[in-house]
């Protein structure tokens, strides 16, 4: 458009332009002139929302079937509208649509379209709404679909879980609080703290919003007899939103939509983090396939989880979408305000960006092996003193109290640090100087394998848990 070219014009000599003003659309009666370049460019958005294409026409198509018969437009212009629609949904399922540069939204282009297409009829739609309504609308069934877009995703990491669970999941590897070795664990409850995570998130993100802000109007209800009751049913919707004015002011489905994308975010982010280690040569405990690792452009040796790095970084990106979405509603006066055409870039930059993460953290579960040798190892190298705390119990089972078996298998610790062996290497007599209900029986109990059986309780580590959980889940 010319509009364009006058952007690049000096500044200082810039007259708005006068020539576009089909740029003002369905709204250029009120003004005399075209709309200057700079805020036609800030203001457009056909871009971003013409994604939600299928759920405006879907509105429209609501909208146009309460027209007809409720009897505000008359039936038949009702039907043409339903058919025009319905050829521009096709145009848009074909890639054939073609938008203007006076296409503002989504909305204007499917109008504009509609009309071109079916005449004078196509400007009966927009009876009894605005776009204040139709967008709030739009994106709450939007999100509708991309909830279950993203809980499919969600299911199918927790599937690559739960599978490496029952492969590996017996595979007995230590437990770290504040990254250091702390007690043995199953790798299958680890996997399955991933999967319970995840399902929190889950069930987060598969709540829909319940409200229909259609009919609203711009913000306090409208003048016709409109049947809301008829178009909140019919798009799948519990109820009409009861107060006009929160239906076209709240972004609150797309807040809570948005939070459980960041919730699930950042626990794929610390799965990431999880992967990163257990692939270092340091931990040793997984190697990630070659489809799924990365290579060094001057090491050849390397062998980069950049995936498992990226679920990190790309998790910042989701969170910081929920962020925006709640800073751009902060200090909004009730009402529409157009701030709240920019809540839209960052629920769909969430959506993307958790799809891809999902998507590769699937793969990588996908295809990685655990080396459950040299799990075992990190827990049973003597140094680590993992079951110092199977050593507190045992007194305590013998009439100990905790606090005074903590101190005495502290003391434990500390001797068998400075002789360089583990625990159960101790002498009787070192056992009896630390405690004297202590003795050599003890040891019987101080094996990795018994610390995780006997964590039998509900959540617990034990392989029988782990069992449960599985049979549960296959
Ligand atoms: N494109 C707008 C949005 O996304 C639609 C609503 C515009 N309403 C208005 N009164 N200008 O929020």
């Amino acid at each position: 458009m010319s509009g364009h070219d006058a952007m690049h014009e000096d500044p200082v000599h810039e007259t708005p332009p006068t020539d576009t003003l089909a740029a003002r659309g369905v709204v250029a009666g009120r003004f005399a002139s075209g709309l200057h370049p700079a805020l036609d460019a800030i203001n457009r958005c056909f871009e971003v929302d013409r994604r939600m294409w299928r759920e405006d026409i879907e509105g429209s198509l609501a909208h146009a079937r309460m027209l007809g018969s409720t009897g505000i437009i008359e039936p038949e212009a009702a039907e043409r509208i339903i058919a025009g629609l319905r050829q521009v949904a096709e145009e848009f399922e074909q890639g054939h649509f073609v938008d203007r540069p006076d296409d503002e939204d989504i909305h204007m282009a499917v109008e504009r379209r509609l009309t071109e297409l079916i005449g004078e009829d196509g400007r009966r739609l927009h009876t009894g709404r605005s776009r204040n309504d139709q967008v709030a609308t739009d994106l709450r069934l939007y999100l509708r679909a991309a909830s279950e877009r993203l809980v499919a995703g969600v299911q199918r990491v927790q599937q690559r879980l739960r599978v490496l669970a029952g492969r590996d999941g017996e595979c007995v590897m230590p437990y770290y609080t504040h990254l250091q070795r702390a007690q043995p664990v199953l790798l299958g409850h680890v996997l399955y703290a991933y999967v319970d995570m995840l399902e929190q998130a889950r069930v987060d993100l598969a709540r829909t919003p319940r409200e229909c802000p259609l009919g609203a109007g711009a913000g306090t209800g409208t003048s016709f007899p409109i049947d809301r009751e008829q178009t909140a049913r019919e798009l799948g919707f519990e109820r009409p939103a009861p107060n006009s004015i929160e239906a076209v002011a709240s972004r609150h489905d797309a807040t809570m939509t948005v939070a459980a994308m960041a919730s699930c975010a950042v626990a794929l982010s610390r799965l990431g983090a999880d992967l990163v280690l257990w692939c270092s040569r340091e931990f040793g405990f997984a190697r990630l396939g070659d489809a799924v690792s990365t290579g060094s452009s001057i090491m050849p040796q390397k062998r980069n989880p950049d995936g498992a790095e990226l679920l990190r970084a790309k998790a910042t990106v989701v969170s910081g979408a929920l962020q925006r979405l709640l800073e751009i509603q902060r200090a909004l006066p009730i009402g529409y305000c157009k701030d709240l055409q920019e809540d839209k870039p960052a629920v769909f930059e969430a959506e993307d960006t958790l799809l891809q993460m999902l998507a590769i953290a699937e793969a990588m579960l996908g295809d990685i092996a655990f080396d459950g040798q040299r799990m075992r190892a990190a827990v049973e190298e003597p140094g680590g003193y993992v079951l110092a705390t199977e050593v507190a119990d045992w007194l305590v089972k013998r009439g100990v109290s905790f606090r005074e078996a903590h101190a005495a298998v502290g003391l434990l610790v500390r001797e068998a640090e400075a002789r360089g062996v583990d625990l159960a290497s101790l002498p009787d007599d070192v056992l009896a100087a630390a405690h004297p209900r202590l003795d050599g029986s003890v040891r019987a109990e101080l094996s990795v394998d018994a610390a995780v059986a006997a964590r039998a309780a509900v959540g617990g580590t034990a392989a029988a848990n782990l069992r449960r959980r599985l049979a549960e889940d296959a």
